[in-house]
């Protein structure tokens, strides 16, 4: 009989499938017009959006005041490579989804592994062209600015660095530890998809256009991407986990802590004498503390709460491997105010980026830290479950659920 939690599931995967027949194609048919376009997923936000956030102002095919170009001109020099980038991005869009079918898994299990080559070399297609295209544009070319340019980078790095690890741990017969980096990397490259639908959800009541929405939407991306992935992994837990991970223990939560704190100072400090929030780039960035306040402070708050609270609740069911998980993950969120400050003044001091558009990389980096946490947890527990654990069933070498 279904469950409240199996028909959650069975929702979310539905809409996942749902999500990704309606961003594929718009991805894979995005440089077939050309350099400049317009494209079918231009046609289709003028559609569902409206016309000025596809063709107007933020959108990419606006002319520029201080180019005198539109954005769409950056592609000119890179078009192959975006070409490529777009559709190899498309297939591992695709390739990655078609592995959590169980069904796939077990009726088919050549094509399941075939396709899981498939969506590993497509992951590191997909970053080996952003890596390309980043530096042959300059770091203010790059669509919403510089701060987008350092996400991008982070962003190709976790997925080169993931698919590479979910290579390895499965080559090591390391099942448990080859899930949890795959679905971390599938997450990632939800990232171009997810982008296109926090437009069209944030559209409905504020419309900034694209280039802003990409910057509000960053600060809660990664965040929200690993949350699913740790979500998903959760069910796969039991009896392939160590209770005992010297990341989750208390003395580790104190230290991650004592870690954040000079964080949260440091940002509390640079949100009260901060000034110019009407930055001079007005182009790229709307002034205020809302986008702080909405897009960064409460979202932290309340998800870190709910990490403590998955953490406690697990530990009084006396599920020892998932309390370890959540609380893994609860340091890493402890620890998080502090990545974003380092981030703040990485922007300021080797960027020159005004105080206003720094702050639009802490957001981003406390969801790059829960990343680690994730990447840190499947890394030590599964190296230690393999030594006392026996290696969860498998047939045939295929991963199966425990
Ligand atoms: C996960 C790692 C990824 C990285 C690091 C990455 C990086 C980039 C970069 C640097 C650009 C150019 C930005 C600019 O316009 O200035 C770009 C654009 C693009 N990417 Fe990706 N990408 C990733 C994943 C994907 C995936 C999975 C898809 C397809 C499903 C995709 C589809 C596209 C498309 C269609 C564009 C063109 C225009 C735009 O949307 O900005 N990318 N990407």
């Amino acid at each position: 009989m279904a469950t409240p939690t199996s028909r959650v599931r069975a929702a979310a995967g539905a809409l996942l499938v749902l999500a990704v027949a309606f961003y594929a194609p718009l991805s894979f048919t995005y440089f077939w017009n050309g350099h400049s376009g317009p494209n079918l997923q231009d046609d289709v936000f003028k559609l569902l959006i409206s016309p000025t956030f596809a063709f107007g102002h933020g959108s990419g095919h606006d002319v520029r005041p201080d180019t005198h170009e539109a954005h769409f001109a950056t592609f000119a020099s890179t078009y192959v490579t975006m070409w490529i980038h777009s559709v190899v991005g498309t297939t591992a869009l695709v390739a990655g989804l078609s592995q959590f079918s169980e069904r796939l898994r077990r009726a088919r299990p050549g094509v399941h592994r075939t396709l899981g080559k498939v969506f590993l070399l497509c992951c590191l297609g997909v970053a080996a062209t952003a890596a390309s295209y980043l530096l042959q544009t300059p770091a203010t070319d790059v669509f919403s600015g510089r701060v987008f340019e350092e996400v991008l980078w982070i962003l190709a790095a976790g997925t080169a660095g993931l698919a590479l690890l979910a290579f390895v741990s499965i080559r090591r017969r390391d099942l448990v530890a080859h899930r949890e980096f795959a679905t971390a990397a599938f997450a990632l490259i939800c990232s171009a998809g997810w982008l296109r639908l926090e437009w069209m959800s944030v559209s409905l009541f504020w419309q900034p256009g694209k280039e802003m929405l990409n910057l509000f939407g960053i600060q809660f991306a990664a965040t929200f991407l690993i949350t699913c992935s740790m979500l998903y992994v959760q069910k796969f837990w039991k009896g392939n986990r160590r209770a005992d991970s010297p990341l989750a223990t208390t003395g580790a939560l104190r230290i991650a802590a004592a870690v954040g704190a000079p964080g949260i100072v440091a940002l509390a400090v640079l949100a009260a004498t901060t000034t110019d929030w009407s930055a001079p780039h007005a182009y790229w960035f709307t002034p205020g503390w809302a986008p702080v306040v909405v897009g960064c402070f409460l979202p932290y708050v309340v998800h870190t709460a709910w990490l403590a609270r998955m953490a406690r609740q697990a530990q009084q069911r006396g599920n020892g491997s998932a309390a370890a998980a959540w609380r893994t993950y609860l340091a890493g969120a402890l620890v998080a105010p502090t990545t974003g400050a380092l981030a703040y003044g990485f922007g300021v001091l080797v960027h020159g980026m005004n105080t206003q558009e720094a702050w639009y990389m802490v957001g981003y980096l406390w969801g790059g830290t829960l990343v680690l946490a994730y990447v840190a947890h499947a890394t030590v527990t599964t190296r230690w479950a393999r030594r006392a654990t026996p290696t969860p069933a498998t047939a045939g070498g295929e991963l199966q659920p425990a």
